[in-house]
């Protein structure tokens, strides 16, 4: 950022961008302070785009003539070209993406490129600019989204019947299905497509034509140039219009819980690659090593995700602090806008990806260990307790008898499926050979057979639902 502003004008002196009115040029340092192109080349594409759309509007409504509505679509598009070429390098002295592509397009087509800007503004320019960019985004990120939950559903087909121990305050409670564990995510990952599409549809809103804010004395037509772009609708007030930023902070809070997400993923797996848990191994192509520890393969990707969730986080707090305190309409505070939201971008895209790959054939998990965890401790107390109360024990009762034998047990040193038939006789006369069974693990996973749940029937039928909301 530091080397960003100090950089120097690649164009010369400052072209007057500015109404006579202006005497003299912009001190260099406050033109630096100001600008915006450094960042915002990133909306170059949008913003011709939108100037396209713009120009073919003047013609049709007569605003300019036919060949320079042509003139002005066709020269737009040399800049394209040399910009995707990496031949257009707009310096400081542009100011921003808007002067760059405006003053590019007067020295291709002559002085008619000064019309471009009839009857439009920076203002409503930048808003239509953004609301494309983060439309496109969005798209972008929705099906990042669906490959994930598909990479998930994959391996989550592959371990419905391989069991993990569930927690409660991080303490072991009742195994679950790898799977079932997996698909939890994939219903988090299935909100954040869902809320993505909401927030895409408010976001896809014409604010062009707002003018700088009050609308323009030319007699345009707004709803032209929303449907040349593809906008669903027009902003009905040109004051909102362009200082409306509510789409960028949805997004960002959207962005927020992806991330949210996408961490808990993160310290899930860094706790199960961790030797204590043991539950799974980073593979070669997504670990590192210690420049020091010969022994060591740490689980990069995921700290970096849950490391680069705080930067996502503190973009939503910028942008709503940005926002709170400004008047109607269009302040120049508005420009802050945009680093907030392309670094979040940005972010959720790497992360996305990184993880995607991670999940995908990045971990390999330890089977035995899985099983061995499983059977190791009281996580089948529960079930002890109901198979009490479904031969008519209160629950209540059952569970404090259970809580004794687990405490005896404990002291013992024994495990649930140690007690011989005769201990467990002797606490409850209900008890019968068929405990052995209803405590084992598979059985016990089995057993939590209500929607939703855990049992491998509820995780088979969840699958298929899963896969027919990704279909
Ligand atoms: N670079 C500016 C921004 O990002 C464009 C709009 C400038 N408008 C203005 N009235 N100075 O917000």
């Amino acid at each position: 950022m530091d080397t960003e502003l100090t950089q120097q004008p690649t164009g010369g002196t400052a072209s007057k961008t500015w109404s006579q009115r202006f005497e003299s040029a912009l001190h260099p340092a406050i033109a630096r302070f100001n600008a915006s192109i450094l960042f915002d080349i990133e909306l170059i594409e949008y913003d011709i785009t939108g100037s396209q759309a713009h120009a073919k509007m003047l013609a049709h409504t007569g605003i300019i003539s036919p060949a320079e509505g042509e003139q002005l679509i066709t020269g737009l598009e040399q800049i394209r070209q040399e910009y995707r070429q990496g031949q257009f390098h707009p310096g400081i002295d542009a100011e921003d993406v808007h002067f760059a592509v405006e003053r590019r397009l007067t020295e291709i087509v002559g002085d008619v490129g000064k019309k471009l800007h009839t009857a439009r503004s920076r203002n409503d320019q930048v808003g239509t600019d953004t609301r494309l960019y983060l439309r496109d985004r969005i798209d972008q990120i929705r099906s990042q989204l669906r490959e994930f939950q598909g990479v998930l559903l994959n391996l989550a087909e592959r371990n419905v019947e391989t069991l993990i121990p569930g927690y409660t305050h991080l303490q072991r409670a009742q195994p679950v299905s790898l799977a079932h564990h997996l698909l939890a995510y994939f219903e988090m990952l299935e909100r954040d497509w869902q809320r993505l599409g909401e927030i895409q549809k408010r976001t896809n809103i014409s604010p062009l034509g707002s003018g700088a804010l009050a609308g323009t004395t030319f007699p345009i037509d707004r709803h032209f140039t929303a449907k040349e772009l593809h906008f669903d609708d027009v902003y009905g007030n040109s004051l909102d219009g362009v200082s409306d930023r509510d789409f960028a902070i949805e997004f960002l809070c959207a962005a927020s819980l992806i991330m949210v997400h996408l961490s808990r993923m993160s310290e899930e797996i860094i706790l199960w690659a961790s030797q204590e848990f043991s539950f799974v191994k980073l593979k070669d192509s997504c670990a590192t090593g210690s420049s020091i520890m010969p022994q060591k393969k740490n689980p990069d990707v995921p700290e970096l995700v849950r490391g680069k969730t705080g930067r996502v986080f503190g973009h939503l707090q910028a942008l709503l602090v940005l926002m709170k305190g400004l008047p109607l309409a269009y302040n120049k505070d508005l420009q802050e806008d945009k680093e907030a939201l392309f670094d979040s971008v940005k972010t959720v895209i790497a992360c996305l990806e990184a993880m995607t790959i991670l999940m995908r054939e990045g971990l390999e998990f330890n089977q035995n260990r899985l099983g061995e965890a499983v059977a190791e401790d009281f996580s089948n107390a529960t079930d002890v307790a109901d198979y009490l109360a479904a031969r008519g024990v209160p629950f209540r009762e059952a569970y404090n008898l259970v809580g004794k034998v687990v405490k005896t047990s404990l002291a013992a040193g024994k495990l649930l499926k140690d007690l011989s038939m005769a201990e467990w006789k002797e606490l409850h006369p209900a008890f019968e050979a068929d405990i052995y069974d209803a405590i084992a693990p598979q059985r016990v996973v089995a057993a939590r057979n209500s929607y939703g749940g855990t049992g491998f029937d509820q995780v088979r039928q969840a699958i298929q639902r899963a896969k027919s909301r990704i279909a």
